[in-house]
């Protein structure tokens, strides 16, 4: 896989892990450029939660015989994976979910309502996914607590000059993305979390496209809540983390209720198990664990800092290239950015742009990006968007540039 000791990734042995990319689709090679909306999967993972079907497929926690005790280890052998991946200081304070989204409405609806009131404030950004924003929308509407944002720089950056007059003893919670999906924009969340602080509020750092790419350190950062999905980070879809500080998770009421998740039940009352049992109601997505355990194990492997770098370099590459075209217009800041690229073309609809490229088997993504506040602020209606992951060469980047060319040249031809 990577050649140990090497600065970069060795991606053409990478891709060779990765069944789905050596399919050929409309007669090309595939290019698969979305890997901000979710990544592809490498035989590790597969092979993975194949085995678990296979072979020691049982319902956890409950079972007393062999194949159960199988399948709880592997699970919560998955959540020390995940414990040690973003540093956590104790496994009791990693739950898995569903997805980043059901992570955050989880602090949502569980912390916001019994520690939000009417002239509270929540402060958010206007970069913020549309995760990270109808949640707090939902607890304001029923708790009274006001929604404020952080506006961005000129070129995409959280504008920061006016913090001391939005984060004050009023904000009870700050939510923010670590990484715009549509900017790039890495935002510095330490700084963040550590003014949080100093006014008393909580944050939750949204890791969705951070965790997947950047080393990410919850006891560096001080963040009280991390959101992260496992599907953008090689992992199986329908697997999610919701890691929190254990002061702060064992102060929430449960989120749902049901089985797996009481000591005691009463007909009318019931005591709830230990951290973070109390927050996995229902039987998990057990698979689900077990192939993100296996996909941070690759992860490892690479190198978090060797897969930024790569990334960094194809994020270079890519911008150059796109300047090197007339009338394309980049989002977000330079050079410092995850990887993701959106542009437009002048005059030309992303869906049209997206379309096309499909015709040569290249993947990215057009529309909103589930950011229409921040759609907006850019004063467009959608934008197309490139996402790099580990896998992605400068070949891939060269053809999608050949064929933005192609698309150029059609509507030269409608328009003409
Ligand atoms: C920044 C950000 N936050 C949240 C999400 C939601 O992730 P999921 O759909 O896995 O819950 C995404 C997905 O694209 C995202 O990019």
């Amino acid at each position: 896989m990577l050649v140990k000791g090497f600065p970069m990734l060795n991606v053409n042995e990478i891709r060779n892990d990765f069944p789905i990319l050596q399919r050929i689709v409309k007669g090309k090679p595939l290019v698969y450029l979305d890997s901000a909306a979710t990544t592809q999967k490498p035989l590790a993972v597969i092979d993975a939660t194949d085995r678990f079907y296979r072979t020691y497929n049982a319902n956890v926690h409950r079972g007393i015989y062999h194949i159960s005790e199988e399948a709880t280890q592997a699970y919560e052998n998955a959540r020390d994976k995940v414990t040690a991946f973003i540093n956590a200081p104790g496994r009791e304070g990693i739950v898995f979910t569903r997805n980043t989204t059901e992570s955050i409405n989880l602090v949502a609806s569980s912390w916001g309502r019994s520690n939000l009131h009417p002239g509270d404030e929540i402060l958010l950004s206007i970069m913020e996914h549309h995760s990270n924003l109808i949640p707090w929308q939902l607890i304001s509407h029923q708790t009274g607590a006001k929604l404020r944002f952080i506006p961005l720089t000129p070129d995409g950056r959280l504008d920061l000059s006016g913090l001391p007059k939005l984060l004050t003893s009023r904000t009870k919670l700050v939510a923010l993305t670590h990484v715009s999906n549509v900017l790039g924009t890495i935002n510095p969340v330490t700084e963040l979390a550590r003014r949080a602080h100093q006014v008393g509020a909580v944050i939750l750092i949204d890791g969705a496209q951070s965790a997947p790419h950047l080393r990410v350190d919850v006891q560096a950062i001080d963040c009280d809540f991390l959101a992260f999905s496992g599907h953008k980070m090689l992992g199986p879809t329908g697997i999610g983390v919701l890691y929190g500080k254990i002061n702060l998770l064992d102060s929430m009421p449960p989120y749902m209720g049901g089985g797996e998740m009481i000591n005691e039940v009463q007909l009318e009352t019931a005591t709830y198990r230990e951290l973070p049992g109390k927050f996995e109601a229902g039987t998990p997505n057990v698979a689900g664990a077990i192939g993100l355990g296996a996909a941070i194990d690759y992860l490892n492997d690479l190198g978090l800092d060797e897969i930024h770098r790569h990334e960094e370099s194809l994020v270079s590459y890519a911008v150059q290239a796109l300047r090197d075209m007339e009338d394309v217009e980049i989002y977000g800041p330079f050079p410092e950015r995850g990887g993701v690229v959106a542009f437009n073309l002048k005059g030309i609809h992303p869906h049209d742009v997206s379309t096309i490229l499909d015709e040569d088997a290249i993947a990215i993504r057009a529309g909103h990006h589930c950011t229409q506040p921040l759609m907006r602020w850019l004063d467009v209606a959608a934008t197309a968007r490139a996402s790099f992951y580990l896998y992605n060469t400068k070949d891939d980047i060269d053809r999608l540039v050949e064929s933005l060319k192609k698309v150029k040249e059609i509507f030269s031809g409608v328009t003409a």
